[in-house]
């Protein structure tokens, strides 16, 4: 549903066409099917400049409202569909090993919820954080500001692209991913954010402007990477092919394949700004060469459903995790554990502290997983925290909804 290419022209009433047409016939993302996987392609962010290809299919969706006025050039204002919404969004392991900034994939059945709804005592096109709950210490770390809060400035980016001038919202957070785990949690609040805002909506706006939106939000807390904001909104394993523009592309892993990650979470904080501060500024061409291929298996990995080669390849990146795996505790010997114990391959998923490993079956994994978790406390003193999860498919996606 959020892949749809969408472009807002009027059909209902003359004046409307022509205004609309010329604020909207850009708001465009292409989207090529190919065997496995498809592309987008954003061109920059709201307000765009390319014009329509001609096959594409115009509508007007009828919630559409014309602000005619003399002072302003008019613009137009879709109009709430619900009176409230909550969202979900998924956790993601970025980097998945050599894809540093440009893999990643969602995991299933852990996430952020976004409760969502128009709100007469908020201003008029702003929004306000009415409540952050859910695990550990998140709820008294993170702003209620909504500038300053990864779910805030994504609804935000949202509510501009879609030009909300008319109604207030209010937001409410309920972490499910603990801060600064390697789990992607800001993504998923920011993806939950946007989802929210946009189906609120009618849901307006394709995946690629979601993924925009949620770069923002990334860009002021943790770096500009989407690595994990694209799969958090688009489910699966997700390449980004290029950052200007904004191109990705969506892998399909195999639906009869059996793909569990094991994700060992230790009582650490890695806060990404500092693991991306310890990375090298430059590489060699011997590395260069190293990586490409791995990342390159990894994708062949990926769409032929290789386990194995999926697992190899992500054990196999030596430019980033050689740099960050000796500043989180335990880190080598929680991988060789997990290799020995059987796993495909191990690495850190995003910037850390969480170990992800990669094997065929549930049970095997909790078993490598009771093995990684002695390790964090054998090598590193650290506790933590083993869990098995499958990939997530669907990405950001609204859970309930409810209407005047
Ligand atoms: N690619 C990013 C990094 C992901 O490794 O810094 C952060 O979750």
């Amino acid at each position: 549903m959020l892949t749809q290419n969408l472009i807002y022209a009027s059909t209902s009433t003359s004046t409307c066409n022509t205004l609309s047409l010329s604020l909207y016939n850009s708001t465009m993302a292409i989207c090529h099917h190919h065997h496995h996987h498809h592309t987008f392609h954003t061109h920059h962010a709201f307000p765009p400049t390319t014009t329509p290809t001609p096959h594409l299919h115009l509508r007007l969706p009828s919630s559409f409202r014309c602000n005619l006025s003399v002072t302003s050039p008019p613009k137009l204002e879709p109009e709430p569909v619900y009176t409230s919404v909550k969202s979900f969004a998924p956790a993601t392991v970025a980097n998945l090993g050599p894809g540093f900034d440009f893999l990643g994939c969602a995991v299933d059945g852990i996430g952020d919820f976004v409760t969502l709804k128009v709100d007469p005592q908020t201003p008029p096109g702003e929004i306000s954080i009415s409540d952050i709950t859910g695990t550990g210490n998140s709820a008294k770390k993170l702003s209620k500001n909504p500038n300053w809060n990864c779910a805030g400035i994504a609804a935000i980016s949202v509510m501009k692209m879609l030009n909300i001038r008319s109604v207030g919202l209010s937001l409410e957070l309920e972490k499910g991913l603990p801060l600064g785990s390697g789990l992607g949690s800001s993504a998923a609040s920011a993806a939950a954010a946007a989802v929210a805002v946009n189906e609120l909506f009618g849901g307006k706006l394709p995946a690629s402007e979601l993924v925009l939106a949620g770069l923002e939000s990334e860009a002021k807390v943790s770096g500009y990477h989407a690595d994990n904001i694209a799969p958090a909104i688009m489910g699966g394993f997700v390449l980004v092919r290029s950052y200007d523009p904004l191109e990705l592309i969506s892998l399909k892993f195999p639906n009869d394949k059996n793909l569990c990650f094991v994700l060992v979470n230790p009582e650490f904080e890695a806060p990404t700004k500092k693991m991306r501060a310890a990375l090298p500024t430059e590489i060699s061409m011997s590395q260069h060469i190293w990586n490409s291929s791995q990342a390159g298996a990894l994708v062949a990995a990926v769409l032929q459903g290789d386990l194995v080669g999926l697992g190899k390849a992500l054990s196999n990146d030596k430019i980033v995790e050689p740099k960050r795996a000796p500043l989180i505790p335990g880190m080598e010997e929680v991988k060789r554990a997990a290799l020995e114990a059987g796993a495909f391959g191990c690495t850190i998923s995003g910037a850390g502290p969480t170990a992800v490993a990669i094997v065929d079956d549930e049970e095997k994994g909790r078993v490598i997983g009771e093995k990684m978790v002695e390790a964090f406390m054998v090598g590193g003193n650290l506790k933590a925290q083993a869990m098995v999860k499958k990939l997530d498919r669907v990405g950001a996606r609204l859970v309930s909804s409810s209407s005047r």
